[in-house]
C-alpha cells in the first residue's frame, strides 16, 4: 500500500472529494485540525505507481505503509446521476462500460466521465445544478431555432461542455488554467463523440475575451469569480446568460454584490447544501 500526500487549503475540500469521486485504485482520506484553515489530503493507492501518478499530477508525497488490511478502503464507483429527463452521467470509461449505460438508460443521453485528476462527474452540487440549468436554456434557446454558443470556464473534466454540445450548441469552448483539466476535457470530449468543443489552458483572471457566447458558465469558486467578474460580463453576448457556481452559501451575498457591482443582473439563484448557483444577464 501507498500513501500519496499533500497540505492543502481548506476551501478546496470539496474539490479534492469530487477529483476522486469513483476512483476505484486511490481511497480519499481527508484530515482536518481544528483552528486550521489547511487540511491534509492523503489518497491510499495499492501501487507505487498510482500514487506516483497523482504526485505528478498534484505535487505532494509518497510514502510505503506497512502490510495491513485495507479491505476497509475499498470503493465503489458512485451512481449514475441523471439530469432533468435528458442525461445521465456515468464513470464509463471504456467502450464496453458505454454500451452497458447505454442499455441500462435507453432514452437518455449519456455523459461519459470517469473519476479522473479533474473536477467534474456531476456528482457535485454545483455541477449537477449548472447542468440542470443548461438544459432548460438549452431547451427555449433550441426553440428560438437560432444557433447558440457557450463558453465554459474552469472546464475541469469538461462536463458541462460537453453537455451544451449535446444539447444542440453550434459552438462551444472551455478553458481552465489546469494543464490536466485541459488534456482531460479533451479525452472526455472524444469519449463522448462532442469532438468539436474545443479546451483552452487559460487563467481566467488574465483572460481577455475575443468574443462573446450566448451562455457562459463559470463554476469556479466565489474568489475566482469575483476577480474575474469585468471579464466574465464582457464574455456574454448581448441578450446572452451568465452563470455562476462554486459559490459558498456564507460567500454568496459579497460574491453576488460584487457581481452586481461590474453589470450582472441576477434573475435566479439556487441553493443546494452549502452551494449556491446563479443565473442571470449582463447590463448593455
Ligand atoms: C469547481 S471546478 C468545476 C469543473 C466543471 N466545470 C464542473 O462544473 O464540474 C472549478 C474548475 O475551475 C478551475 N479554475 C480555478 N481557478 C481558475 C482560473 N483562475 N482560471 C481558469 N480555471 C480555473 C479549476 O482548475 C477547476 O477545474
Amino acid at each position: 500500500m501507498f500513501v500519496w500526500s499533500k497540505l492543502s487549503a481548506a476551501k478546496w475540500s470539496d474539490a479534492w472529494e469530487e477529483r476522486f469521486s469513483g476512483s476505484t485504485d486511490a481511497t480519499l482520506v481527508i484530515s482536518s485540525f481544528p483552528g486550521k484553515q489547511t487540511i491534509r489530503v492523503e489518497a491510499y493507492c495499492a501501487t507505487e505507481k498510482r500514487a506516483k501518478s497523482i504526485q505528478k499530477e498534484w505535487g505532494g508525497s509518497v510514502r510505503q505503509l506497512k502490510q495491513q488490511n485495507w479491505a476497509a478502503h475499498a470503493s465503489q464507483a458512485p451512481p449514475p446521476v441523471k439530469v432533468r429527463e435528458k442525461f445521465v452521467v456515468c464513470t464509463a470509461r471504456t467502450n464496453a462500460e458505454l454500451a452497458k449505460a447505454r442499455k441500462e438508460f435507453p432514452d437518455r443521453e449519456i455523459i461519459a466521465v470517469p473519476a479522473d485528476m479533474a473536477f467534474g462527474t456531476g456528482h457535485h452540487a454545483t455541477t449537477a445544478t449548472v447542468l440542470r440549468l443548461l438544459v432548460d436554456l438549452a431547451e427555449d434557446l433550441n426553440k428560438s431555432g437560432k444557433p447558440w454558443r457557450m463558453a465554459d470556464l474552469g472546464c475541469g473534466s469538461g462536463i458541462l461542455a460537453i453537455a451544451a454540445a449535446k444539447l444542440g450548441a453550434s459552438q462551444v469552448w472551455g478553458c481552465d488554467y489546469d494543464p490536466a483539466a485541459v488534456r482531460i476535457s479533451k479525452e472526455n470530449a472524444e469519449r463522448n463523440d462532442t469532438p468539436k468543443v474545443s479546451f483552452t489552458r487559460i487563467d481566467v483572471l488574465k483572460w481577455q475575451p475575443k468574443k462573446t457566447w450566448d451562455i457562459v458558465a463559470a463554476n469556479i469558486f466565489h474568489d475566482v469569480l469575483e476577480a474575474a467578474f469585468p471579464q466574465l460580463i464582457q464574455s456574454v453576448a448581448p441578450g446572452g446568460v451568465l452563470m455562476l457556481s462554486g459559490i459558498l452559501r456564507t460567500q454568496a451575498k459579497d460574491c453576488l454584490a460584487a457581481g452586481k457591482r461590474a453589470g450582472f443582473v441576477v434573475k435566479k439563484t439556487i441553493t443546494k447544501g452549502k452551494w449556491v448557483t446563479a443565473l442571470g444577464t449582463v447590463k448593455a
